[in-house]
Order: C-alpha cells, then sequence, then structure tokens
C-alpha cells in the first residue's frame, strides 16, 4: 500500500519548484518515521499522514485552505484501512501546516507532533534556507527590501495572502519553528539548524551592509 501510495504522490509532485517537490515529501517521511521509531505512536498513522501531509496545499490548490484532509481521504478510501485510521489521518494533515505567527496550530495527537515536526525540520537548516529561497523565487519575490518589516500574521488568512521578501518569511516563520517543535528528537536536531539559520541571517546583512570589510 504504502509503495502504491508513493506513485500516486510522485506524479502529482514532479514538477514542482516551490519547494513542495517529491524529495520534500521523500525527506518529511523519513524523518518522521526516524521520530516515530524515538518516540512511539503508530508507525502506519505517522507514515501515511507524512506521505500525504502536503497534498492539497493552499499555496498549490489555488488557495483552498484545510483542503488536505479531503484529499487525502478520498486517496485512503481506495486501500484497505479502517474509518478510524482514514479519519486520524486525514485529522493531522488538516493540523500539520503553519498558518502565522500568532494563529494557534496545536496538533493532537502523538503522531500528528512527529509530522508536524518532521515537516518543520526540513523548513530550517541548510535545506530549510534553499526552500525559501525557491519559493520565494517561484512567486517572483525580492531576496529582499531593507525598507519592508516583517509583520506579525493573526490570522491565517493574512499569514496566507502575505507577499514579501524571503528575508522577511525567516522572520515571519522559520525562525519561529524551533519553540514550536513537539518531541525531544525534533528538538535536539531544531537546535542545530536554527543556529545555522542565525548564522546565514547574520552573514547575509553583513554582506548586504558591507560590514566588515577591511577599508
Ligand atoms: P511545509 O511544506 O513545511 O508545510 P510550507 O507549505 O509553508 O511548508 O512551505 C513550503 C516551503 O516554502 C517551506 O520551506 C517554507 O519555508 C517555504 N515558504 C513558504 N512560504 C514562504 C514565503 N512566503 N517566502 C519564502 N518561503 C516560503
Ligand atoms: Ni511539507
Amino acid at each position: 500500500m504504502v509503495e502504491k501510495i508513493i506513485n500516486e504522490i510522485k506524479v502529482r509532485f514532479e514538477n514542482d519548484s516551490s519547494g513542495h517537490d517529491w524529495f520534500h515529501i521523500e525527506r518529511v517521511w523519513r524523518m518522521a518515521n526516524f521520530i516515530q521509531e524515538k518516540e512511539g505512536g503508530d508507525k502506519e498513522i505517522v507514515e501515511l499522514a507524512a506521505l500525504l501531509h502536503d497534498i492539497s496545499d493552499h499555496k498549490m490548490n489555488g488557495g483552498i485552505l484545510n483542503h488536505g484532509g479531503t484529499v487525502a481521504t478520498e486517496i485512503l478510501t481506495k486501500f484497505n484501512l479502517s474509518k478510524d485510521k482514514i479519519l486520524r489521518i486525514a485529522e493531522i494533515i488538516d493540523q500539520v501546516s503553519f498558518k502565522g505567527a500568532n494563529v494557534s496550530d496545536k496538533p493532537t495527537s502523538l503522531e500528528a507532533k512527529i509530522v508536524q515536526d518532521a515537516d518543520r525540520l526540513d523548513a530550517i537548516g541548510a535545506i530549510g534556507i534553499g526552500r525559501a529561497f525557491a519559493y520565494g523565487g517561484s512567486k517572483n519575490r525580492l531576496m529582499y527590501d531593507p525598507a519592508i518589516p516583517p509583520t506579525s500574521h493573526t490570522s491565517f488568512e493574512e499569514y496566507a495572502k502575505s507577499k514579501s521578501h524571503t528575508i522577511n518569511h525567516f522572520h515571519e516563520k522559520l525562525l519561529l519553528l524551533k519553540d514550536r517543535l513537539h518531541t525531544e528528537t525534533a528538538k535536539n536536531i531544531g537546535k542545530q539548524r536554527e543556529l545555522f539559520l542565525k548564522d546565514f541571517l547574520e552573514q547575509f546583512m553583513n554582506e548586504w551592509n558591507f560590514n566588515n570589510l577591511e577599508k
């Protein structure tokens, strides 16, 4: 079953250049499995929710919010899974995504926490930086504009609509993620990735402002 679902997902994500390619899904799936081995929870639910977590993201489906659970249910109904399991997986998918600095997004089950942690770890560190600029490029965004400060969004709609430069995304989302990880396993991995993000930002600003150059 997992193999069939992977094939179905691969086709849908093949041509994405916004940071939501199949390799993102694969990393989240592998990371979720890694965290589940250490933290426990239902392996099948973790694995399927991780594979399907971005199946209908609002940034790629024309702006429909919270639609992933419905699409995942359609796919999973084709397989021999209990209704209860499908419901639990769909619930995780609707809980996983980041919805803005001041919007609560608390996952309710251990499995949801694991999938959200795995997804968030892929948004920070070197790969997270690469994904942010790839996403910004795909939307014709500037890397940075010092005249436009970051915003602290208070609703998902407002966050989803925002069209800022990519450096703002670090302040509006990426730097907030470390403190929103749930499992100890993910927190340990997140610490190092967050340091890397901060080093990157410092270096970026130094280069932008011609700091520390020999006269
Ligand atoms: P995820 O796949 O982790 O749920 P998202 O769907 O929010 O994350 O975004 C996919 C990738 O694109 C992530 O690496 C995220 O940081 C990046 N991204 C999302 N929104 C923006 C933005 N406004 N500017 C730059 N990068 C973004
Ligand atoms: Ni994702």
